[in-house]
């Protein structure tokens, strides 16, 4: 199926199924492309990619643009300012965030949900963001959260892997998961190869009954030719976003709702699922979606495993790091030194500047450095300077909780016997 009629597709699956979607009628030639599996900007007509459309995506998807007065509540009811990554946009779009921060302030449950799907043992800086903002959000709500490894839905879709193989990633990525900085009390992080069964499988029988092989092949593209499995992952990842999934927690409890923080990527998977969710009389998942981590060659793609020079892995030395910023990050400085001071730099397209605001706090910090760029006097290799020195700092913290995290370790965050209390606090109250 083209890209064109899928997007189409979704829009109308998410007009049909979900009250907040509001899908735009616009059809543009050589489109870019948004599913699980595929990320890449439109091409314009010299054949260039360029950056991928959010504004679009979120038109075609249905969903909400995060405002500042959604920010403004965010930190009226939980008395955090939001994170950089919320406040400069990374996470821009949601579906019912404001029914979480209303249960927040009820003080009802919810919990949060997140996942990764295992295709190596090694993870980059790209695959971390939504890791580190949902610790973030966990600090912030001190709520449960339960993460899944889709151990069995790398094993569908890559013929190239073992089921042995994705299941060691699987176990692999649980300790760079737990390095983010997760706390055990609150936390379970599971593989579907070993929690299946039980509950758990119960509500994935349940969600697969009553999705269709013509709704799968409608939101995710499928055709003839792919496998059964691939048609049926979608209950899968739609099984954590319902309560009675995990019994440990919330016991037979199948009315407490949880928030997904996501790559937007993902997007097709719970949009189904809220169609599901209403379908079967149980809460339909908030979610907040974050943009894809650029890529260092620039905003058209994002990092991939595959190509290393593409990406900051979370096992680079800081010399590696350095090298691949200076080498490789697209800079939005001019083509001379001489230029450069007399034009000044563009920190919009710089992404040394843009990875450095993932990170940095400092809201004036960032203004000052974006301005010196724009006026010449910062140039790009100063730029890169700063950069280096905050990813650097990041990894390195990164590398030093993971090396503290036994085997031990990660067996008990995935110790399915485990009970986690899922009250909520009131605000405050530790
Ligand atoms: N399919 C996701 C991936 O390939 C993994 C995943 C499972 C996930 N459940 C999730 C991601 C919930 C975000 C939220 O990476």
């Amino acid at each position: 199926m083209a890209a064109q009629d899928l997007s189409q597709k979704m829009a109308d699956l998410a007009a049909a199924d979900d009250p907040q979607a509001t899908p735009s009628a616009s059809k543009s030639a050589q489109e870019q492309k948004v599913t699980p599996w595929d990320v890449s900007g439109a091409a314009g007509a010299d054949g260039k990619v360029q950056a991928i459309d959010y504004d679009k995506l979120i038109n075609e998807f249905g969903t909400r643009h995060i405002t500042p007065e959604l920010l403004e509540r965010f930190e009226k009811v939980t008395g955090h300012r939001p994170h950089p990554l919320l406040r400069r946009g990374s996470f821009f779009s949601h579906r019912e965030l404001d029914a979480i921060l209303t249960r927040y302030e009820q003080g009802k449950e919810f919990y949060l949900y997140t996942g990764r799907g295992p295709s190596s043992d090694t993870m980059h800086m790209g695959h971390l963001i939504p890791f580190l903002f949902t610790k973030w959000l966990q600090d912030v709500f001190d709520v449960p959260l339960v993460v899944q490894l889709t151990d069995d839905e790398k094993f569908l879709f890559r013929p190239g892997l073992t089921l042995k193989d994705v299941r060691r990633f699987a176990f692999e990525n649980a300790r760079d998961v737990i390095a983010c900085g997760f706390r055990l009390d609150k936390t379970f992080i599971f593989n579907d190869l070993d929690y299946m069964g039980g509950p758990f499988y119960h509500n994935v029988c349940t969600i697969s009954r009553a999705i269709t092989t013509s709704q799968s092949k409608g939101t995710f593209g499928f055709n003839d030719s792919d496998s059964v499995g691939k048609l049926h992952f979608v209950s899968i990842q739609a099984a954590p976003s319902f309560s009675s999934s995990f019994p440990q927690i919330f016991g037979e409890r199948s009315d407490v709702p949880c928030l997904i923080p996501c790559a937007i990527d993902q997007d097709p998977y719970f949009r189904q699922t809220r169609d599901v969710a209403g379908r079967l009389k149980l809460p339909r998942p908030s979610l907040i979606h974050a943009k894809f981590f650029p890529a260092l060659q620039g905003p058209g793609t994002k990092m991939s495993a595959s190509n290393p020079n593409s990406n900051i892995a979370m096992t680079d030395t800081a010399k590696q790091i350095k090298d691949k910023i200076n080498k490789h990050a697209f800079s939005g400085g001019r083509d001379t030194l001489e230029e450069h001071k007399r034009l000044g730099g563009n920190p919009d397209v710089d992404v040394a500047y843009q990875y450095m605001g993932f990170f940095l706090d400092d809201d004036e910090e960032m203004e000052r450095t974006a301005q010196q760029y724009r006026s010449g006097e910062l140039t790009s290799g100063e730029m890169k300077k700063k950069c280096i020195a905050v990813l650097q700092a990041v990894v390195k913290g990164f590398q030093e909780r993971k090396a503290a995290i036994s085997d031990d370790v990660v067996r008990q965050f995935m110790d399915r016997e485990r009970r986690i209390d899922p009250r909520v606090k009131p605000r405050g109250e530790k």
